[in-house]
C-alpha cells in the first residue's frame, strides 16, 4: 500500500484528498493516516492541510522496493524489483533468480554488497548508503554472439541517465566505464548464460559511486562520485529510474537490428576517447593509436601506425 500511496501523491499536481486516497486504495482513512505517519518517520516530507488533503513536498534518499516502484515510469525494465538492504552481490542474486525462472526485466537492487564483484576477478567496494548496486536480468531474443553489445547499451543508458538527472557531463570510456572529468564513477559487469544458438539469460550489473565523500588512497586519483562532482547529494532512486528509462529506448533499437547501428552515433558522442590517443593493452603486444569510434558490432576503431585495427576485448587506457 505504501507504493500505491506514494505513487498517488507523486502523480498528483497538488493536493490529494484523504477521501480520494481511501477510494483509490480501497482502505479506511485511519489506514491512510497510519501509512502517512510511517512515511514521515522515514523522512518523506508530507504536508496535510484540512479540506485540501495531502501533498508530497520532498522525498529522502531512500532505497526500497516501494520507493523504486512508486517512481517507475518504464514499461518493462524493473517491472519486478527485488530489493535487499544487504546481499552478497546483486549479480549473484540476479543469476539465482534467472536459474529459478525469473522474468525478463527483473531488477535486483541492494543498499550494500558484502562481496561486490568487479571485472577481471576484482572486487567492487559497496558500503551502505553510498552507492547504486543493481543488476538487470534480461532474456534477450538476439543471437548469443550479439549479446556482448548489451554492455555498451547499458553504458550509454547510464551516461545519458546521469546527464539528464544530474546535469553532470558523464561520458563513456570504451567499452563500458562511465567517467566524469576523467575519473571513473561507474563500472558495469555483464555476465551471461548461453547455449550455442540460444541465450538463456544475461545479467547486467551496474555499480555507481553516488554519495561517496572520499576514496581510498589507491584509487582516489582515478575514482569519483556524483556527490564529489556535483557538490550536493543525488537521490539514488530517481537516478535508477532515469537510467532504466534510457535503457529501454536503446535496448529496443539494439534488438531491432541485433547490432548498434541505430545508436552508434549517440554512443560515439558520449565516448570520451573519441579522436584521442589511446593505448590498447593487447595481451600479445600493447599498441597506441587514435580512437575513431565504434563499429556496428561495438568494436573500438583504432587508427594505429600500421593502419586501422578493431579492438573487440581487453582494456584501453
Ligand atoms: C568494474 O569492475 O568496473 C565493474 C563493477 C561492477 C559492479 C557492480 S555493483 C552491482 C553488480 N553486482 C556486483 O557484484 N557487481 C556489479
Amino acid at each position: 500500500m505504501k507504493t500505491e500511496l506514494l505513487a498517488a501523491l507523486r502523480n498528483s499536481d497538488g493536493y490529494v484528498s484523504g477521501q480520494e486516497l481511501c477510494e483509490t486504495l480501497g482502505v479506511s482513512r485511519t489506514a491512510v493516516w497510519k501509512v502517512m505517519q510511517k512515511l514521515k518517520a522515514e523522512g518523506y516530507e508530507i504536508e496535510a492541510v484540512s479540506n485540501k488533503g495531502y501533498r508530497l513536498i520532498s522525498s529522502p534518499d531512500v532505497l526500497s522496493a516501494e520507493e523504486l516502484e512508486s517512481i517507475r515510469k518504464t514499461s518493462w525494465a524493473g517491472q519486478k524489483i527485488v530489493y535487499y538492504d544487504v546481499t552478497d552481490s546483486t549479480n549473484v542474486q540476479a543469476k539465482r533468480i534467472a536459474e529459478e525462472g525469473g522474468m525478463h526485466g527483473t531488477l535486483v537492487v541492494a543498499d550494500r554488497q558484502e562481496s561486490g564483484k568487479g571485472r577481471r576477478g576484482r572486487g567492487w567496494d559497496s558500503p551502505k548508503n553510498t552507492g547504486i548496486f543493481m543488476t538487470m536480468l534480461l532474456r534477450p531474443t538476439v543471437k548469443p554472439d550479439e549479446a556482448s553489445m548489451l554492455t555498451l547499451v547499458a553504458a550509454m543508458a547510464v551516461a545519458k541517465g546521469i546527464r539528464l538527472y544530474t546535469g553532470l557531463p558523464a561520458g563513456v570510456k570504451w567499452p563500458n566505464d562511465i567517467v566524469i572529468n576523467g575519473k571513473k564513477v561507474c563500472g558495469i559487469l555483464t555476465e551471461m548464460n548461453t547455449e550455442i544458438e540460444y541465450i538463456n539469460y544475461v545479467v547486467i550489473g551496474i555499480g555507481i559511486n553516488v554519495l561517496n565523500q572520499s576514496f581510498p588512497d589507491e584509487i582516489k586519483d582515478v575514482a569519483t562520485s556524483l556527490l564529489l562532482e556535483k557538490g550536493e547529494p543525488v537521490k539514488r532512486a530517481g537516478l535508477i529510474e532515469a537510467i532504466w528509462e534510457q535503457f529501454e529506448i536503446y535496448y529496443d533499437k539494439f534488438c531491432s537490428k541485433g547490432n548498434l547501428s541505430e545508436i552508434k552515433e549517440e554512443y560515439n558522442s558520449l565516448l570520451v576517447n573519441l579522436d584521442r590517443q589511446v593505448r590498447v593493452l593487447d595481451p600479445r603486444e600493447p599498441y597506441e593509436g587514435t580512437a575513431r569510434g565504434i563499429t556496428d558490432g561495438g568494436e573500438l576503431i583504432v587508427e594505429a601506425e600500421d593502419g586501422i585495427r578493431l579492438v573487440s576485448s581487453g582494456e584501453v587506457s
